[in-house]
């Protein structure tokens, strides 16, 4: 069985940016596999009051099992693939003094490597079609002075670096990849982990001066995950503000 519709597949959307890209792919008419440690209930909800379907897969993206039981469930369930937005990630701030390699080997697993698990669970269904959308979720953080980061600004550095490298293996089948930085931002995890004072200390620096919130790099997402970036793919845009110019 395969659906009309197209298919897209967020990591990270039980909240935050994820759940603000899955929630504003489905108002465009896209079913959404939303895959997220925890469970995706409320994303789902969303998504279905939007008017598409959703399936949650409760997973760990980092997981290499993971890349089976995605690439089975879209078989089943869907027939294909069109979209993936590697977004799922983690951001503990500690000074490098207190990073240990478990801690360094975790945030490289879950910001960079499952960026590589996810898509090879998508790129057969894509290449499938001979179409597709790659976006992958890095931070203007790869380009900023943040302390307390570096273990995660190798990741997100990672992510530039994959999506440039990417792009150039699979244009060929009419796969486009591109990756989204945005600023420190008001998300749930965000307002949770990131030091408030940090947020509004980045919004006074950035042009448009207000914290960045979930949903401020939809729109980029949404742009890069439909028809009219055909002509764009190895880029990295920052919707941050106006703060890291590339
Ligand atoms: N919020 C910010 O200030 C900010 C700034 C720049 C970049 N980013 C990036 O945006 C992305 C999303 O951030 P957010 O603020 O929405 O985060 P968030 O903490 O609000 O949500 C992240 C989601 O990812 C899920 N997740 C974490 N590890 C996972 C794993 N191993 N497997 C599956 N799911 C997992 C969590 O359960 C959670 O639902 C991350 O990649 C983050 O690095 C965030």
């Amino acid at each position: 069985m395969t659906t009309t519709r197209k298919v897209a597949v967020i990591t990270g959307a039980a909240q935050g940016f994820g759940q603000s890209i899955s929630i504003g792919l489905a108002k465009r008419g896209v079913d959404i596999v939303a895959v997220d440690l925890a469970a995706s209930d409320e994303t789902i909800r969303a998504v279905e009051d939007a008017g598409t379907r959703g399936v949650g897969l409760i997973a760990d993206v980092s997981d290499p099992d993971t890349t089976g039981r995605l690439e089975a469930l879209l078989r089943k369930d869907f027939g294909r693939c069109d979209i993936l937005v590697n977004n799922a990630g983690i951001y503990p701030n500690v000074p490098i003094t207190q990073v240990d390699y478990a801690l360094w080997q975790r945030v490289q697993r879950i910001n960079l490597d499952s960026q590589f698990l996810m898509v090879k669970a998508v790129l057969p269904l894509m290449m499938d079609r001979k179409w597709g959308r790659i976006v992958n979720i890095t931070s203007n953080s790869v380009a900023l002075v943040v302390p307390g980061l570096s273990h995660y600004i190798a990741s997100k550095a990672g992510v530039i670096g994959f999506t440039r490298g990417l792009a150039t293996d699979v244009a060929e089948y009419g796969i486009t990849v591109n990756a989204v930085g945005p600023t420190a931002s008001l998300t749930t995890g965000g307002k949770a982990h990131i030091k408030p004072e940090h947020i509004e200390e980045l919004a006074r620096t950035q042009v448009i001066k207000r914290p960045g919130t979930a949903e401020d790099i939809v729109g980029t997402v949404l742009f890069l995950a439909g028809d009219d970036s055909a002509f764009v793919t190895g880029q990295t845009i920052m919707a941050d503000g106006g703060l890291v110019r590339l």
